[in-house]
């Protein structure tokens, strides 16, 4: 089972209405693609998770989310995404593929006679989908790839065949996440009902925003709360950047060092590793300064991967 979210929040019904995209829609059951689309941080990811663990039984294990196609295709480019598919799907790590080309006959002729469910998570270009999942003869029946994208323009590959826009969380949904992660419950003081209605304002019904915005909240008297509040009120257009930065602005000196590090460095790296090189750098003390950049849902840990999410690296980025 994949990790989903820490508070997860009016997500099985969005579960409900991608499992309908993905059910078979014609009797011979061809392999087909469904995309889940919408603008960063409202939960494509988290959506996709949750419905990769409840469809993942049906496919006796020939399964895989990839995760960050985006960031995996720049870095290690898309000779490795094929890599890891069949690694993944079929435990294979060795055959070589030698290149791309080579690459998708090889999926082709390996996937072809066998139902996969794929997760392509944050594709932004075709190239992507079309090294791994070219077309949907590569799969055997009855198999589905599911890609999640920022880009509106990739719905309308041939290959896909219905696509799923994100709805934005409702009031309610939105108001819970925000409790739960400044409160740890969400039935909440009523003094501080002032308070929730203005944060929920700044974090615009984001999901991510709601969990940073949230986290800063966490612990802090009413004061404090109206404070902080106050420093969200002074970001121009409520941008989602300087939004996520007041929880920067608020750590230590030596916290924000340690964010900067991870932000720019080593998303993805194990979490021992990272405390490793940190701990080189900055002592035993950045162990405490992890544990504050977790409170702040600035990191999280994923498998004893430290992760974070690509608008807040592109935040740290930007201040760097
Ligand atoms: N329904 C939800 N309930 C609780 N938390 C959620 C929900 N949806 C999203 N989140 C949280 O919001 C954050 C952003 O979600 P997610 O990473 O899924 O967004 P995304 O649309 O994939 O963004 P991007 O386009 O940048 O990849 C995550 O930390 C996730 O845990
Ligand atoms: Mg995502």
């Amino acid at each position: 089972m994949l990790y989903v979210a820490d508070y997860p929040v009016g997500l099985e019904s969005k579960v409900l209405q991608v499992n309908s995209l993905l059910k078979n829609q014609c009797d011979d059951d061809v392999a087909h693609m469904v995309s889940i689309h919408v603008i960063g941080g409202i939960g494509k990811s988290t959506i996709a998770r949750a419905v990769y663990n409840s469809n993942s039984e049906q496919f006796d294990g020939f399964c895989c989310f990839l995760e960050n196609v985006r960031e995996k295709s720049v870095k290690h480019g898309l000779l490795h995404l094929q890599e890891t598919i069949l690694f993944e799907i079929l435990g294979d790590n060795t055959t070589r593929l030698g290149n791309v080309s080579n690459g998708m006959s090889i999926i082709r002729q390996k996937l072809s006679h066998k139902k996969v469910l794929l997760v392509l998570d944050d594709v932004d270009k075709i190239e992507q989908v079309k090294a791994v999942a070219r077309a949907p003869n590569w799969f055997g029946y009855g198999s589905r790839v599911i890609i999640t994208t920022r880009e509106k323009s990739l719905k309308i590959h041939p290959w896909v065949k219905r696509s799923y826009e994100v709805e934005e969380l409702n009031d309610e949904e939105a108001c819970k996440l925000l409790s739960w992660n400044a409160f740890k419950t969400d039935k909440v003081d009523s003094k501080y009902t002032n308070i929730l209605n203005r944060a929920l304002r700044y974090a615009s019904k984001l999901p991510l925003a709601l969990e940073v915005v949230g986290s800063n909240l966490f612990e802090k008297g009413e004061e404090d709360c109206k404070l902080i509040l106050d420093q969200y009120a002074r970001v121009p257009d409520k941008k989602i950047n300087d939004i996520l930065r007041v929880s920067f602005d608020s750590l230590d000196g030596n916290d924000k060092d340690v964010f900067l590090d991870i932000a720019c460095c080593f998303g993805g790296y194990k979490l021992s590793d990272v405390e490793n090189i940190l701990d080189a750098h900055h002592g035993s003390s950045m162990r405490l300064s992890i544990e504050s950049l977790i409170e702040k849902s600035l990191i999280k840990i994923d498998n004893d991967l430290v992760t974070l999410h690509e608008l807040i690296k592109e935040m740290g980025r930007e201040i760097v």
